[in-house]
């Protein structure tokens, strides 16, 4: 008999003792809005998982074929494409989609496979951004408009078979939502906006995200599969161990909360300066003077940042100053609608290797009233030796976090082939995300 039907618990409705953090957020300052006190839970059982689905090269083609290309993902900003001609590679496992600009309207933006109509050759290169009023290729120099029309085909008199009407560039769908470009290569794909599920809505209750810019962005190669990568920013159960030591003021981590909405769409809300009630270093009256102290913190974070922003902040909820709260939706797109960690995370395969995945990673703070978005900062490219910390504006603490959060993931790559158990054992309800990411997966790749 397992634990939960010892205490006539049904799978997933055990929790961990002292409060929830519903509890702690109905009890902070200000009134956090309706999406962030919504629970939304059910258990979602399945088999355990096959390690092999995280290197098998099999199973990672099907991925590609039936997944990468069958489904929405974010791959820009707009504001990395404010001006017509300006363009934005995205690739993804063997993909490459060019992103253009060739309008003034705000959705004037069209989407191509990045590979020439002549011989193949990618029109831009990989993970580039450029501006150019065409198109040119820069093998034999075909050349097209900004809207996919042919501009010029030199020594045409020798291809009688090129129509322009044949030899447009072949469009990617495009969607918009919160100033992020999406793209999906399946001209019969459901709608983005059916794609996002809740997002739009509990995003209209939080800092609009399209009223955001771009501070940081790095991108980091990591030594696993995207779903190993992606998976271990989905759980707050591992922060005891890996982050053990590294938040002085309390970490709601063993009562986070879990969400999921759809397919797509999961979350989790993880409080900060409330300790979680088997946090290690916490004595009886630290916890006793803990919701004070998150009160204080909040305020003084609705101090700093409101004058930093030239915003006032006076409303916001103590949560959005402080917590970890964090959406996912399937397959490549992490969001944090808070004030103080409002991070986005990007996972993708890398080229064709599973044991390889691209990690962006990316802060966006609140504009000004008024204010026009800045142009983006540079991506900075980190090595596998380079730490976070070099990053310019990188939060020195968060730098130490992301450390500890990618240490880890060489060594499950590897221990995924080295294991006699073959399986991994999750946790009914903080690792629920993890399983719902494979059972979205498991709609779109099929035996
Ligand atoms: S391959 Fe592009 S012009 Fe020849
Ligand atoms: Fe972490």
């Amino acid at each position: 008999m397992n634990v939960e039907s010892q205490k006539g618990l049904k799978p997933g409705e055990a929790r961990a003792p002292g409060p929830s953090t519903k509890d702690i957020i109905l009890q902070d300052t200000n009134k956090a809005p309706d999406a962030l006190v919504t629970e939304n839970f059910t258990y979602n059982a399945r088999e355990d998982i096959a390690y092999e689905r995280y290197y098998d090269p099999a199973f990672f083609q099907k991925e590609v074929e039936q997944l990468w290309s069958k489904v929405w993902q974010w791959a820009c900003r707009l504001e990395h494409i404010p001006e017509v001609g300006d363009n934005y590679v995205y690739d993804v496992g063997p993909y490459s989609i060019l992103i253009v600009r060739h309008g003034e309207g705000p959705e004037d933006i069209k989407a191509y496979h990045n590979s020439c109509l002549h011989r193949g050759t990618q029109l831009k290169p990989s993970d580039s951004q450029s501006h150019s009023a065409k198109l040119r290729c820069p093998f034999h120099g075909w050349e097209w408009n900004l809207d996919g029309t042919v501009s010029e085909i030199p020594c045409r008199w020798d291809f009688p078979k090129v129509t322009d009407e044949e030899f447009k560039l072949p469009e990617v769908k495009v969607g918009f939502w919160g100033g992020f470009v999406f793209i999906n290569m399946d001209p019969d794909s459901i709608s983005l906006e059916e794609h996002l599920e809740v997002l739009p809505d509990h995003f209209s209750q939080f800092f609009p995200l399209d009223r955001r810019y771009i501070e940081v962005h790095l991108r980091r190669e990591l030594p696993c599969n995207w779903k190993a990568a992606a998976e271990a920013f989905i759980e707050a159960y591992h922060v005891r161990e890996t982050h053990n030591g590294a938040d002085p003021v309390g970490n709601g981590c063993t009562n986070a909360q879990y969400d999921v909405f759809g397919d797509n769409v999961t979350r989790f809300v993880h409080t900060i300066g409330y300790p979680s009630p088997n946090w290690p270093n916490e004595t009886a009256e630290d916890i006793a003077n803990s919701m004070e102290e998150r009160i204080k913190a909040a305020q003084a974070n609705r101090e700093t940042l409101g004058e930093k922003y030239d915003l006032d902040l006076s409303g916001y909820s103590d949560s959005e100053m402080l917590d970890s709260i964090e959406y996912f939706c399937f397959p490549n797109m992490f969001l944090f609608p808070g004030i103080t960690l409002p991070m986005i995370y990007r996972f993708r395969p890398n080229g064709m290797d599973p044991d390889s995945s691209l990690f962006d990673l990316l802060f966006l703070r609140p504009l000004k009233e008024g204010e026009e978005h800045p142009e983006p900062p540079e991506v900075v490219r980190l090595g596998p030796e380079e730490v976070y910390a070099t990053v310019p504006n990188m939060d020195p603490g968060l730098a130490i976090v992301y450390e500890q959060d990618t240490s880890n993931l060489e060594a499950q790559q590897r221990g995924f082939k080295a294991g006699a158990k073959r399986v991994q054992t999750l946790a009914n309800y903080q690792e629920s995300r993890v399983r719902q990411v494979h059972i979205t997966l498991d709609k779109y790749v099929k035996d």
